[in-house]
């Protein structure tokens, strides 16, 4: 049977992904862990800092884990702010999981990577092997990072698996601080049908995904076959690319009075600037069947049905 740990449970994409877990797993067999607590405890919760050595060996022997997903990070435009904080969490808490997962000889781990390995001398789309010369430290994080997974599994047969998500759009939890947050701030100011400064120019191209596909992603590949796995480092991963001005005509059609300007943030338009424009994900395609299902239209409409519902049920 299998006993999860799930590290930072409680940001954007460990709120959903918990959820996914505990519906394929069953409630007991997840155990979700924050350095701070969860607005609503639906889950068997630990507080955990994944720094803290001692405490993530008692909680892997308490609950007996077999598989860990490290989630816990500082993210691209927050990890500007205090670049050796971001280097020591991004870092040596993944030492900590990675050693920890091959003492006691768990069955797997997931690592989410970024695109922000890549950098301005990555060609666009980006390849899955190719330059990478990431300009944040988060972004150098994220990449060394990868290396050391891999290096995990030649050395010492951990089974560490990875995705080098794009910008992930959902509506049930905030993003917690990177480049691409413009494109979930831009719904909550659609539903109320305001004015919503971008804070990226309207054609800084990126790309994006619907977080309902970033989760099945997470679960196909940690599913797959380790044979047919081609690479332990960050599988690249698309759904679709769009810039602030497309994403907004999009979103018009829905809300007409949406009014959009432009308050360009220096430092997240040049992490933007330095990361390709899309990717090519063959590999993802190839090893392990990735599909993606949502486009821009479709993750329009989702974004905008969920976060009136949201709302609604607030009120
Ligand atoms: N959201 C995105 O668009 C995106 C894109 C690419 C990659 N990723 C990656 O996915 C992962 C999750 O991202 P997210 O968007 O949910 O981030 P988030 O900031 O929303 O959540 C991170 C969580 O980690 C927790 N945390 C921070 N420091 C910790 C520590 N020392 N010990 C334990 N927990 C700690 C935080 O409290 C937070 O709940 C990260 O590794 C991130 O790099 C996210």
């Amino acid at each position: 049977m299998e006993k999860i740990l799930i590290i930072g449970a409680n940001g954007q994409l460990g709120t959903e992904l918990s959820a996914a877990l505990q519906t394929k797993y069953g409630q007991d067999a997840v155990i979700t862990s924050d350095i701070r607590k969860p607005q609503e405890e639906n889950a068997i919760f630990e507080i955990l800092n994944v720094l803290d050595n001692d405490a993530l060996a008692t909680i892997v022997k308490k609950y007996k884990i077999t598989q860990i997903y490290h989630l816990a990070a500082i993210l691209s435009a927050k990890g500007e702010e205090n670049p050796i904080q971001t280097w020591n969490i991004n870092m040596n808490g993944l030492l900590n999981v990675l050693e920890i997962a091959r003492h006691e000889k768990l069955k797997k781990v997931y690592y989410p990577s970024s695109i922000a390995v890549f950098g301005t001398t990555t060609p666009s789309p980006a390849p899955q092997y190719t330059s990478m010369n990431p300009s944040t430290i988060y972004g150098i994080s994220k990449r060394a990072g990868e290396q050391w997974c891999e290096y995990y599994f030649n050395k010492y047969g951990v089974d560490v698996r990875s995705l080098r998500y794009p910008g992930l759009i959902s509506y049930k939890t905030l993003p917690g601080g990177g480049t691409t947050d413009y494109a979930v701030d831009i719904f909550y100011k659609a539903i109320e049908e305001t004015h919503f400064d971008c804070f990226l120019s309207e054609n800084t191209r990126l790309p994006m995904m619907y977080m309902p596909d970033a989760v099945r992603a997470t679960l196909e590949l940690m599913d797959a076959p380790k044979e047919n796995l081609s690479t332990h480092e960050g599988y690249n991963l698309n759904a679709f690319d769009c810039t602030p001005k497309e994403l907004y005509n999009e979103i018009k059609k829905h809300a007409p009075n949406l009014e959009m300007g432009y308050k360009i943030d220096e430092l997240r338009q040049s992490i933007a600037d330095s990361w390709s424009d899309s990717v090519i994900d063959e590999a993802a395609r190839k090893d392990w069947n990735w599909q993606h299902e949502y486009d821009m239209e479709s993750t329009t409409k989702e974004m905008l049905t969920n976060l009136k519902k949201k709302f609604e049920a607030t009120k």
